[in-house]
């Protein structure tokens, strides 16, 4: 000690104090990561007798009824915070006529998985067109191929009352259009499920991080959704897009993607009252996994830097495919 150079000052504030030990260093972490928060996003396909691996997407599976029954019951033992399920119809069409079907893969996945997890775990859907309609757009097209919004608002108002019919906890209305959340409250409250509560993916950009997910959902699109998911420079705009939602009586709003959006989560958290949901796509959770499997990144750890990196921009609750993985992790590591 006494034989520092004299002409060093030494510091009499040490931040390193509080980082000595792992005991030390959670007492003081700011942040907390729990199963709790984590909802798990799932993939059913319809006439799978076996899950399917998704290639673009190592570890994630598009399920069969039996093994998203499983998964589910997982989730649940886990405490998850939520299940939210995504279908794949055997046929497509112009309309996505499978989306409102009652017998339809996603309306038979929710009654599956309420059936297995009851009250357990909140059961979510996906509620937008673009898995199940033959051009891969989120919405239904006029005759000149634009994607027409309120004639696709009469379809959303129907999904929703056949989402709610199968039990679905939350829908979550996903396809950007303008007036969705009003249309699906009402036409939830109209059928009498004033109980099932939208959690709205508000701020949601047309993000090249989705590209997993179109392989993971079969998906048909050419072109892009730029004509109604938000432009990437435009962060104010998210935030426009969250408090219209909750006018509209969104219960939870949400941005998508999360990893190049966490400005845009910290500003919507900021700006309202109502929990706040993001989701880690599937890009993101991809880059992740390949850059692991290559050797370059230690893979759990990068897995629980993400999650927590969304936390603390803001997020209450993070839509994740580690979600099951993460929550046992950090049962053994806390
Ligand atoms: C729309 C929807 C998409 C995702 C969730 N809901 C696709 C899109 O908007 O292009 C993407 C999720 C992911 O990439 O993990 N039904």
């Amino acid at each position: 000690m006494t034989d520092a150079a004299p002409h060093v000052r030494r510091p009499t504030i040490r931040p390193r104090r509080l980082r000595t030990t792992p005991a030390l260093r959670r007492a003081v972490a700011e942040t907390s990561l729990e199963a709790r928060q984590l909802v798990l996003p799932v993939f059913v396909r319809e006439g799978l007798t076996e899950p399917r691996p998704i290639s673009s997407m190592p570890g994630v599976v598009q399920h069969s009824t039996d093994s998203l029954r499983r998964a589910a019951a997982e989730a649940a033992d886990l405490g998850l915070a939520g299940i939210m399920l995504f279908g794949i119809p055997e046929h497509k069409d112009a309309v996505g006529s499978g989306a409102v079907d009652p017998d339809g893969v996603l309306n038979r996945a929710i009654v599956d998985v309420v059936a297995e997890v009851g009250d357990a775990l909140p059961v979510m859907a996906d509620l937008c067109l673009d898995e199940f309609t033959d051009h891969g757009h989120c919405g239904v097209l006029t005759a000149d191929g634009r994607v027409d919004n309120d004639a696709t608002l009469e379809v959303y108002a129907e999904m929703a009352r056949a989402q709610a019919a199968a039990g679905v906890d939350l829908v979550g209305p996903s396809g950007m259009m303008d007036g969705q959340v009003a249309v699906v409250r009402d036409a939830l409250d109209g059928a009498g499920h004033t109980d099932v509560a939208v959690l709205a993916y508000s701020a949601k950009y047309a993000s090249a991080f989705f590209g997993p997910f179109r392989e993971a959902v079969d998906s048909s699109l050419r072109g892009d959704r730029r004509t109604y998911q938000q432009d990437p420079a435009n962060g104010r705009e998210g935030v426009r897009e969250a408090l219209l939602d909750i006018a509209e009586g969104a219960d939870i709003v949400m941005v998508k993607p999360a990893l190049a959006y966490l400005d845009v989560l910290r500003r919507v958290r900021d700006a309202v009252d109502v929990p706040v949901a993001a989701y880690n796509i599937s890009g993101e959770y991809s880059m992740v996994e390949a850059a692991a499997a290559h050797g370059w990144i230690d893979r759990e750890a990068a897995i629980l830097e993400t999650l927590v990196s969304i936390r603390r921009a803001g997020a209450d609750i993070v839509l994740t495919y580690w979600a099951s993985e993460a929550a046992r992790l950090l049962r053994t590591r806390t």
